[in-house]
């Protein structure tokens, strides 16, 4: 896929099929991650997979999009650690970096997946339930699997709305 075409079509996925992920995609999918930018390259961002349903169900029940974990066969946690980060602002743009990188993936592999954020209200009880150590600080969660429909095409601001100034 070229990579303004990805860009551009990329959408949230909500809605999965059930058939699994490929652990070679998976891998895939966290390589891109791994090969966003980071200050000083200190690479700040770990991951957790999770395909197990208990455990899906257990961390359903910490955001009020559960029902889209439920429902996708893998997720992955991407965490930033506390140990390996130099300045917060910094290492935050850089795990975002990295989610992005994993959305573009999955898409380039035609999986669909959607970034969830809400659930970091209770990002240290996901990571107690993963019995992952305190320097873990969870970033989003990434509902991935085969896209069960079609996103829905929000509409982006043209970029004469945000462009402040061009001198
Ligand atoms: C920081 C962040 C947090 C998000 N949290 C959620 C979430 O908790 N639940 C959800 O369904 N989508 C979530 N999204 C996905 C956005 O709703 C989605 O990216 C946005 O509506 C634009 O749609 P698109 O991704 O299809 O272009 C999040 C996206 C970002 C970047």
């Amino acid at each position: 896929m070229e990579i303004f075409e990805g860009i551009h079509t990329r959408r949230s996925i909500r809605h999965f099929t059930d058939i699994e992920v490929r652990k070679e995609d998976l891998d895939e999918i966290i390589k891109a991650g791994t090969w966003a930018p980071s200050g000083l390259n200190n690479q700040p961002w770990r991951f957790a997979v999770i395909k197990d349903k208990d455990m899906r169900y257990d961390m359903a029940q910490l955001t009020k999009y559960g029902k889209i974990i439920e429902n996708a066969p893998v997720c992955i946690a991407v965490f930033a650690d506390k140990d390996a980060m130099y300045n917060d602002v910094k290492d935050h743009q850089a795990v975002g970096a990295c989610l992005q990188n994993m959305l573009l993936a999955a898409h380039a592999l035609r999986l669909g997946a959607v970034w969830l954020g809400e659930i970091l209200k209770n990002g240290d009880e996901v990571r107690k339930l993963l019995e992952l150590p305190e320097s873990m600080d969870l970033m989003a969660v990434i509902a991935i699997g085969y896209p069960a429909s079609k996103g829905k095409t929000p509409q982006r601001k043209d970029v004469s709305e945000v462009l402040l100034k061009e001198i």
